[in-house]
């Protein structure tokens, strides 16, 4: 079958555009947080969007938002694209959005060139892939894939103290928490389009980046409590100062990282809050949370093993509290063999050249590969920034990568068998 899509590339860049002005900050700082007000606002814009488009809308419990384009076959399990549209404190106006808006361009183009899906082709608007408000990065992806439950779900609260179940409530998501999970078949694949947020595909001239594999993240919440008094009075040797604790430990998370023999292994203490965080007085309590990634599983296990031995000899020797909590310590994904097939020879049938590559940041693929089948398609971002608001994508890369990406959707579309599962491999790196 000739696939020809005819895309709006003047449409999708207004959109993107448009969706950018749901925001906490003024532009270009972008920020969206789960259930906040710009992140009601742009699920409404969106959702019309979908409609516009002639897609049914389902939406979970969750706020997980599947936008349906059906086939000649509705029976048979759908090929599935989408991202997230949350956005991190500060950031750009890219990450998530163009697999968003590029997804639903990508279908809008087939429609536009004549198309008829056989396995209906459907839309995913993930609920916060970011970890901002909840601890917990790709809650909605996390969920479907039966990774967290309903009773974990509950459990989450934000800085606040308010629970996940009442911000869901009263952001009208009410149905049963216990109807997220999807089973695996569910999909028959699964194809995300986003920016790498890293610098290779700018470096090497390359368009389009083919990932063969997600990188493990994990999350440490550590907590440490000291005592507090009055910066003048107390003297040094009577001190348990919870945030020089917590310095030792940070400058820790570094060295270990640094020195796990790999270029791969990536620790950052990026959040510290400090109580009562007033200049004279000595710091009783301090709240870090950490971040380490790899692709290699074994290595970031044991950087965070380090980690946790850190704190608690820098605990005991400061005669400071502590307490480590793993927020969420997950494998890795390595793409679906079939599904790399479908986007490579679109590719190559497009005349693009492409770079196979591992994601060292993660996505809701990570989560999707576990049920279906799953690849990315990456685009270049200039200088590799990302989760900044000097975030950018040219425009004929967004539109190389929609193009791209309708091109495998629609041929995943009619692809006669279910790709095999490869999901419990070991992942084999490509960089
Ligand atoms: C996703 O935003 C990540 O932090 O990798
Ligand atoms: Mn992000
Ligand atoms: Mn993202």
């Amino acid at each position: 079958m000739i696939v020809k899509p005819l895309l709006d590339a003047e449409r999708l860049l207004e959109e993107l555009d448009t969706l950018a002005s749901y925001s906490d900050t003024p532009k270009p700082a972008i920020t969206r947080v789960i259930f906040t007000k710009p992140d009601l606002e742009a699920r409404a814009y969106l959702g019309g969007l979908c409609q516009e488009a002639g897609l049914s809308i389902r939406q979970d419990g969750l706020g997980n938002i599947f936008a349906r384009w059906e086939g000649s076959e509705p029976d048979a399990p759908a090929v599935a694209t989408g991202s997230h549209y949350d956005a991190i404190p500060y950031a750009g106006a890219y990450d998530g959005t163009v697999g968003v808006l590029g997804g639903l361009e990508a279908i809008r183009a087939l429609q536009r060139g004549g198309f008829r899906p056989k396995r209906s082709i459907e839309l995913i608007l993930f609920t916060s892939e970011e970890p901002t408000r909840f601890g917990m990065g790709c809650l909605g992806s996390r969920a479907m894939a039966g990774v967290l439950g309903p009773d974990n779900l509950r459990q989450l609260t934000d800085a606040e103290g308010r629970t996940l179940e009442e911000v869901r409530q009263e952001a009208g998501y009410g149905a049963p928490l216990e109807e997220v999970v999807l089973p695996e078949g569910f999909y028959h694949s699964f194809v995300e389009l986003h920016i790498e947020q890293g610098p290779i595909l700018e470096q090497d001239h390359v368009p389009i980046g083919v990932v063969t594999a997600i990188a493990a993240p994990a999350a440490l919440r550590v907590t440490l409590e000291g005592k507090g008094g009055h910066a003048g009075t107390v003297l040094m040797p009577d001190r348990r100062d919870a945030l020089c604790a917590a310095a030792e430990i940070i400058l820790g998370v570094e060295a270990f990282a640094k020195n796990s023999g790999s270029i791969n292994t990536v620790a950052t203490t990026g959040f510290c809050e400090v109580y009562p965080n007033a200049v004279n007085s000595v710091p009783s309590k301090v709240r870090l949370e950490i971040d380490v990634r790899d692709v290699e599983q074994a290595r970031r296990d044991g950087v965070i093993r380090s980690i946790i031995q850190g704190v608690e000899q820098v605990g005991t020797r400061r005669e400071v509290g502590y307490n480590v909590q793993i927020i969420n310590i997950d494998p890795p994904a390595k793409a679906g063999s079939e599904v790399l097939k479908a986007l490579v020879s679109s590719c190559g049938e497009a005349g693009v050249k492409f770079k196979p590559m591992v994601s060292r940041a993660y996505h809701d693929s990570l989560f999707m590969a576990r049920i279906a089948p799953t690849t990315m398609v990456f685009i270049p971002c200039r200088d590799g920034v990302s989760h900044r608001p000097d975030e950018y994508a040219v425009p004929e890369d967004i539109v190389r990568g929609t193009y791209i990406l309708a091109l495998t959707l629609a041929k995943l579309s009619y692809a006669d068998e279910k790709p095999p599962q490869v999901k419990d491999e070991p992942m084999t790196l490509n960089d």
